[in-house]
C-alpha cells in the first residue's frame, strides 16, 4: 500500500478539543493556524480553547478520577501497552506529522516516535508495580501501613520540541498511576498530541481520563485551572521563566508540581579523552533536534592540549550537515521552530562575534523561506558572553578552553542551570570524580545522549524539580498515605 499524501495524513488528525471522551469545538468556534517551519505555510487549523474550555476539561477529568483510580493497575497498564503497539504500528504517520509541524529531519522524527512510544511501554509495566509497605514500629507495638495513591487530576503542559515524547513522558506515568489528565500541548506543534490522544482513546482510555485543550493563550487557560481546587498536580516542561511563573501561581494552593526547565549543558573534553569519540559525542549532544533540546550541549569546554584537534574535527563534522526541509531524505538539519527563535540564535552569535568570538563555520542567516540557521562553531569564546550564559536552543557550538580539572568544574558549575553535563575522559577516577562534582541532575560519561525512558530525567538548581521516566517517573503522580494501626497483639498482651 502506498503511503498517504500529506493532505490525507493531515485529514486524519483531529483538530478539536478532546473533552469527556468527545471531540468538540472551542467556545465561540475560535481556531488557530499550525504552520510548517520549513516553509511558513499553514498545515491545519486547530481549536483555540478559552479558559471556560479548560475548566470544562478539568471538570471531565475530575468526574472520571474516582473510577479511573479504582480501575485495576493491570487494566490501566494494558491500555498503555495497546497505545504503545498502536503508536509503533503508526510510527511513520507520527514521524511525518512531527516533521511537518516541528521541522526536524524524518530520521530524527522516527527516533523520537520510538523514544516516545517507549514511555507508553515503560509505564504500562510500572503501573502494576506501585507498592506500599507494612512494618512494625521500632518499639515493636503499632503497625505502620504505607500506601500510594494517585494524586488526582493533573494539568500537563508540554513543549514543541519533542511533540510526541514530551506528551507520552507525562501522560503515560499519570495514567499508569491512576490520575486523569488535562493535556495542553504547545500551540506550535499540537497536531501530534491530537493524533496521540485519538490513538490512546482507541486503545481504551475511558471518557474523561485524557482531555486535551489546545490554545494560543496558555496563561489565560492555566490561571483558572491552577486556582481550581479540583486540580491536584501540575507538570510542566518549558523555559525557566515560565516555570517560575507557574510555580508562583501553583504556590497559592500548594499544588504539587514537577518542572522540567531550561538547561545550559557543559560538555567537557579532558586531556585524556578519545578525541574522535568526543567529537562524535559533541555532534549528537549539540545537533540532536537541531540543538532545540534542553539537554543540548551549550558550552563545549575543551582541555587546551586537545582543543585545536577537537575544534578542527568538530568544525569539519558540523560543516557536513545538510540543511533543508526535514521531509527531504538528504536533510540532516531542519529549520528552527519560528522566526523568534531564529532571531534569538542569530542575535547570540552576532553578540559573541562583536565581543571577539570567531566563526569557524556557519553564523549567517540564509536567504529564502523557512526558519533555517546553519550549524555554527565559535571559538575564542569567553565565559562572560551571553551565548555561554543563556540556553542557545539552536545548532551553535561555542568552544571554550580550560587548563585543569578544577577550572573545568568551576566553569561548568557557574550556571544557574543544572540539567545535564557531559564528560569525555578515559580515566575512570576522573569520570567518577567529575560526575560527583558537576552540579546537574544527569551526567553523560563518554556519551552525548543520556535520555532514556528507563532513566530519571530531570535537573537541579533552576533546571527544575522532579523526575520523568525511570521508576522515579510514576512517583510524581502518587501521594504517600500512612495508616497507623494499633498493635494487633495488644489485647493478647493485656494492654
Ligand atoms: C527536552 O529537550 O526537553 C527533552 C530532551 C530529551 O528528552 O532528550
Amino acid at each position: 500500500m502506498s503511503a498517504p499524501t500529506d493532505e490525507a495524513l493531515l485529514a486524519g488528525v483531529p483538530t478539536g478539543l478532546h473533552v469527556d471522551g468527545a471531540w468538540r469545538d472551542a467556545e465561540g468556534g475560535r481556531r488557530f493556524e499550525v504552520t510548517d517551519p520549513a516553509t511558513g505555510d499553514g498545515l491545519a487549523s486547530v481549536a483555540d480553547a478559552s479558559p471556560a474550555d479548560g475548566l470544562a476539561a478539568l471538570a471531565a477529568a475530575e468526574r472520571a478520577q474516582e473510577e479511573w483510580a479504582r480501575t485495576p493497575a493491570r487494566a490501566r497498564g494494558e491500555i498503555l501497552r495497546r497505545g504503545f503497539e498502536a503508536v509503533t504500528a503508526r510510527s511513520e504517520e507520527f514521524a511525518r506529522l512531527i516533521t511537518m509541524e516541528m521541522g526536524k529531519p524524518l530520521a530524527e522524527s522516527r527516533a523520537e516516535v520510538a523514544y516516545g512510544a517507549e514511555f507508553l511501554r515503560w509505564f504500562s509495566e510500572e503501573a502494576p508495580r506501585v507498592a506500599g509497605r507494612y512494618a512494625t514500629a521500632p518499639d515493636g507495638a503499632n503497625r505502620l501501613m504505607v500506601q500510594k495513591r494517585p494524586v488526582g487530576p493533573c494539568l500537563l503542559i508540554t513543549p514543541w520540541n519533542f511533540p510526541i515524547a514530551m506528551a507520552t513522558r507525562k501522560v503515560a506515568p499519570a495514567v499508569a498511576a491512576g490520575c486523569t489528565v488535562v493535556l495542553k500541548p504547545a500551540d506550535l506543534t499540537p497536531l501530534t498530541s491530537l493524533l496521540l490522544t485519538q490513538v490512546l482513546v482507541d486503545a481504551g482510555l475511558p471518557p474523561g481520563v485524557l482531555n486535551v485543550v489546545t490554545t494560543t493563550d496558555p496563561a489565560a487557560l492555566s490561571g483558572p485551572l491552577l486556582s481550581d481546587h479540583r486540580l491536584r498536580k501540575l507538570s510542566f516542561t518549558g523555559s525557566t521563566p515560565v516555570g517560575r511563573r507557574l510555580m508562583a501561581a501553583a504556590a497559592e494552593r500548594v499544588l504539587k508540581v514537577s518542572m522540567e526547565l531550561g538547561g545550559n549543558a557543559p560538555f567537557l573534553v579532558c586531556e585524556d579523552a578519545d578525541v574522535d569519540a568526543a567529537v562524535e559525542g559533541a555532534v549528537v549532544a549539540k545537533m540532536r533536534n537541531g540543538g532545540e533540546a534542553c539537554v543540548a550541549a551549550n558550552r563545549i569546554l575543551v582541555h587546551r592540549s586537545v582543543a585545536e584537534e577537537f575544534t578542527e574535527k568538530l568544525t569539519a563534522r558540523l560543516s557536513g550537515f545538510v540543511t533543508g526541509p526535514g521531509s527531504e531524505p538528504a536533510t540532516t538539519l531542519g529549520p528552527l521552530i519560528d522566526e523568534r527563535s531564529r532571531r534569538k540564535v542569530a542575535g547570540l552569535v552576532d553578540d559573541a562575534v562583536s565581543a571577539g568570538a570567531r566563526v569557524l563555520t556557519g553564523g549567517r542567516v540564509p536567504e529564502g523561506p523557512g526558519y533555517f540557521y546553519p550549524p555554527t562553531v565559535l571559538t575564542d569564546v569567553r565565559a562572560d558572553m551571553a551565548i555561554v550564559q543563556q540556553e542557545i536552543f539552536g545548532p551553535v557550538a561555542p568552544v571554550l578552553v580550560f587548563d585543569d580539572e578544577h577550572e573545568a568544574v568551576r566553569s561548568a558549575n557557574s550556571s544557574e542551570f543544572g540539567l545535564v553535563s557531559f564528560v569525555f575522559t578515559r580515566d575512570l577516577d576522573r569520570a567518577l570524580r567529575l560526575s560527583e562534582r558537576l552540579e546537574s541532575g544527569m551526567v553523560g560519561i563518554n556519551t552525548g545522549v543520556v535520555s532514556n525512558p528507563a532513566a530519571p530525567f530531570g535537573g537541579v538548581k533552576a533546571s527544575g524539580l522532579g523526575r520523568e521516566g525511570g521508576v522515579e517517573g510514576i512517583e510524581e503522580y502518587l501521594e504517600t498515605v500512612y495508616v497507623g494501626i494499633r498493635d494487633p497483639f495488644a489485647t493478647e498482651r493485656g494492654r
